[in-house]
């Protein structure tokens, strides 16, 4: 069980658990292709080969799985809309059992008593609009937009809170630059495109939202705390560079309408041309912050890295099942950092959690819960203004390139059976979460 209490958050105070639609409805009654089916599709890009044909069976199995989120004492549910299954083909007529879905699964939360908080891209981007480019393709903004109004006319009046995108720095480094992420590239041109267009979408969509009437609008960003190796100046320097790809280029594009100078000085070549006059797009006004937070990037100088001197290196802290440091104070120094340097909105920390080998007693992440707790306290009373947390992820999913190997719910799933299986640490959250 957990140390804490629940009184020491506040009664305002947000506790919801997450998910995402690629990694758990499986196709259902029928989607268009995304980038992520064909990537999978693709041998050797997911370690044990698998798919997201099926996932979680979700699309069938959504009241059992929000039945789980209440009785988890849950108030909230993060989840995201499959672009394909509104849209086949990204853009055009809308496919009408695709929004039906949507329809059942926000009703079931409002029924519940759950408050839906939507993302509307979570990677799984459909393959119709990659064949036009897709994020390298200025005009993913528009056809992001144009999805973004459908969304909010269609639902926006349910929705409790809207994300735009969840983690660009994985839609675009992560995919098109690093290679292993679909659709898989290796380029820092294709990179630095991604990056640029995937604001400009962010930007666009929460202009069409608001258009729409919806309320309570952000964006979802993954930060990592980069930290130097060794007290060396170079590594200084590493973990410096580090934390502007992964960390400063979006806080600083969504929340100050500039991107990291030096970044820029390094992406020139490859951004678009004309970037700059996009800017005060992409810095609209938003209602919150999203924050998702894992683990820190322990940085080292490497002169082979050509444009990008810096390597990650293997930490000497306790690790989880997919190798990640635990690192709770990293935490609390990012969403101080964000308060005090980026925005003083309300900040949800809309997904934390971590990979840990199969079975139902799971001390160490219940263990991993409680230290990432109290580094909420920690940054609180340090004066961040944290007004949320969201456990990832309710259910053991696809965890993209490593497949169904990685378990990061806190109810398992039997992937032959379909059946679920709260572990102890949902059992610590239904405790905590009691009324
Ligand atoms: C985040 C993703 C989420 C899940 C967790 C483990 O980067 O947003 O879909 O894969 O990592």
């Amino acid at each position: 069980m957990f140390g804490s209490r629940r009184e020491e958050f506040g009664e305002d105070f947000v506790f919801g658990a997450a998910t995402s639609a690629f990694q758990i409805e499986g196709v259902g009654d029928g989607r268009g292709s995304s980038i992520w089916d064909t990537f999978a599709a693709t041998p050797g890009n997911v370690v044990d080969g698998s798919d997201g044909l099926v996932a979680c069976d979700h699309f069938n199995r959504w009241p059992e799985d929000l039945d789980l989120v209440r009785d988890g004492g849950f108030g909230a549910y993060r989840f995201s809309i499959a672009w394909p299954r509104v849209l086949p083909e990204g853009k055009g007529p809308p496919r009408d059992a695709g929004l039906d879905f949507y329809d059942r699964l926000i009703d079931g939360m409002l029924e519940r008593g759950i408050a839906p908080y939507a993302t509307l891209y979570h990677w799984d981007l459909p393959s119709a609009l990659q064949d036009l480019g897709g994020w390298q393709n200025r005009d993913v903004a528009r056809w992001f937009s144009d999805y973004a109004d459908l969304i909010g006319r269609r639902f926006g009046d349910r929705l409790a809170a809207t994300a735009t995108l969840n983690e660009p720095w994985c839609s675009a480094w992560l995919s098109h630059v690093l290679g292993k992420h679909a659709p898989g590239l290796r380029d820092y041109r294709a990179g630095a495109r991604a990056m640029h267009h995937l604001m400009l979408a962010h930007g666009n969509g929460i202009a069409a939202l608001r258009a729409a009437g919806v309320r309570n609008l952000g964006i979802v960003l993954n930060l990592e705390k980069c930290e130097p190796a060794t007290p060396s100046p170079e590594d200084a320097f590493a973990a410096n560079l580090w934390a502007d790809v992964f960390n400063r280029f979006y806080l600083g594009a969504v929340y100050r309408g500039a991107y990291p100078a030096e970044l820029v000085q390094r992406l020139e070549d490859f951004l678009p041309a004309g970037w700059e006059a996009d800017l005060p797009a992409i810095h609209q006004k938003l209602d919150w912050c999203g924050i998702n937070y894992y683990t820190r990037a322990l940085m080292r100088h490497d002169p082979a890295g050509g444009l990008f001197p810096t390597t990650k290196v293997d930490g000497p802290l306790e690790k989880t099942d997919l190798d990640w440091e635990i690192y709770p104070k990293g935490l609390t120094d990012l969403l101080v950092e964000v308060s005090r340097d980026y925005t003083d909105l309300p900040i949800h920390v809309t997904e934390n959690g971590m990979a840990e080998v199969p079975g139902i007693d799971d001390p160490r992440r219940v263990r991993f819960y409680e230290e990432h707790l109290r580094a909420i306290l920690a940054a609180k009373a340090a004066g961040a203004n944290v007004a949320g947390y969201f456990a990832w992820s309710l259910l053991d999913n696809f965890e993209w390139a490593e497949g169904y190997l990685k378990r990061f719910g806190i109810v398992e799933v039997d992937f032959a059976t379909q059946k679920r299986t709260p572990r102890s640490s949902y059992r610590a959250f239904q405790e905590l979460l009691r009324r």
